[in-house]
Parts: C-alpha cells; structure tokens; sequence
C-alpha cells in the first residue's frame, strides 16, 4: 500500500542505559554496521549522553535523539528540558509519550499534545509514542485507545507539521516482556492509525506517515514484522543496547 512512498525509521530507545562513554563506544560499534542501512538510523539516548553520543556520530547517517522535552520554553519546572536546548545541542529527534513516562510518571493525552507541540516549534522530529494497556486490549477497545492518543496527540498539528511526525504504535503488553505482537496484530492497529491520519489530514498525507511498530522487536522477528505494508520501521529498547541486534534490525529494512 504505497510503502514505497515512506523511508522506515529504525529507532533505538535505550531508555536508561549506558553513560557517555559506554554511549560513544556502542555508536562506534554502530558505525560499520548502519553505513549502508537504506532506512534512518536513530539512537534516543538519555540526555546526559547527548552530547557524546552527537560527537561519535558526527559525520555518519547515525541521528540522535532524546527520550523526552518539556512544553514550556524555560522555568520552574525542576528536572526538566526543553526542546528549544535540545535543539541547540544538535539533536534532530526526540520521543514524546512513551508508556513509561505515561505509566510511571503521570504524562496524558494532554501533556504529551503538549510536548509535541514544543517539539515540532522548536524545529525537532518526533517519535511520537502510542499503544494500548493488555486489559485495553483484552476488552476489545484497542482501537479506540489509540485512535484517542493519537488524535490528541496531533490536535493542532498542521499537514506540514505532520511530515516531522513518526508515530510509534508500541502495545504496552508488548514492551520489554518478549512477548511480541504479531504482524498481523501489529499491522492491523498501523493500518487503523493510517486510517485515522487520512481522516484528519488526506491520503496523501496518510499515505506518507512514517508508522513504527515497537515492543519485544529483536533480530529475530524484525523481517516479519517489517514486511507488513503498514509497518514503517521499528522503536526499539532491549535489543537497541547490543550493536549486532541493533544492525540486523536495520538490514531487516531491506528486504
Ligand atoms: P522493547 O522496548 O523493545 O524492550 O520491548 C520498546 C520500547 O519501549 O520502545
């Protein structure tokens, strides 16, 4: 279904791994493996390796990103980062609500609508995070928790804007349990959010939207996966943390 028209994106989410020296060697060890990869290559790494992880890959079709931004520009909001400094240091991408930070650390609809917003204004790519919880799934809802998030998410969001968009479709069951959805499955909620796009903003523009699949994707299930027409790429966590496994993800875009 018009694949050809999208450039997967195969993202890594190392989540809270590595410091800055472990960060430069393992996008070292990246380095040879991706040069040849014919989809982006990205590593989402925490912010404290930023600025490591940016000067390893400086100069290779490795692209960084962080895991989070805040929506305001500046102010009390301890602990936090905006866009506009990520943008600064030289960071192209950024994830926006991840279930871990939806779980753990009480982001909504809204905050991640937020987020977004600050992102695309500050000139960033996002990676933006949507997906449902197993009791979600298991009373047949799947569809309209994600139609939800993702709408709210983009409320505001232009046609334009929209091209600085991936949307990750990442099943909470799914994510760090090894318990992969399967293609089908995955395929089928991909195609509902392409659905959903075309809704708010054409074809066309449905047409173009990067679409990731994410949760227990590894060197192993990755082909089958990648295959589907509506899967555009891949977020990945555990196996983003071993080059090989990482690599093999990425030449699995090539079939
Ligand atoms: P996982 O994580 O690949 O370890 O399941 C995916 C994610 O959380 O993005």
């Amino acid at each position: 279904m018009n694949k050809s028209l999208r450039k997967p994106v195969i993202a890594g989410n190392w989540k809270m791994n590595n410091n800055p020296a472990q960060a430069a060697a393992l996008i070292e060890q990246l380095k040879p493996l991706v040069k040849d990869a014919s989809c982006e290559v990205v590593a989402c790494v925490p912010y404290i390796d930023l600025h490591a992880a940016l000067k390893a890959a400086e100069g290779t079709n490795i692209q960084i990103g962080a895991q989070n931004c805040h929506w305001a520009a500046s102010g009390a909001f301890t602990g936090e980062i905006p866009a506009a400094m990520l943008k600064e240091l030289g960071v192209p991408y950024v994830i926006i609500g991840h279930s871990e930070r939806r779980q753990y650390f009480g982001e909504t609809d809204l905050t991640v609508r937020d987020r977004t917003r600050a992102a695309l204004d500050a000139g960033l790519k996002v990676i933006l995070c949507v997906g449902e919880l197993k009791e979600q799934r298991l009373r047949n809802i799947t569809a309209e928790v994600v139609r939800m998030q993702t709408k709210l998410a983009l409320e505001g969001v232009t046609e334009k804007e929209l091209e600085n968009i991936v949307i990750a479709y990442e099943p909470v069951w799914a994510i760090g349990t090894g318990l992969t959805a399967t293609p089908e499955q995955a395929n089928e909620v991909n195609l509902l959010i392409r659905q959903l796009i075309a809704e708010l903003y054409g074809k066309a523009a449905a047409d173009k939207t990067v679409i990731q699949y994410g949760g227990s994707m590894n060197e192993k299930n990755a082909g089958e996966l990648l295959a589907m027409p509506d899967i555009d790429g891949g977020l990945i966590g555990g196996a983003s943390l071993a080059a090989e496994k990482f690599a093999a993800i990425v030449t699995a875009t090539k079939q």
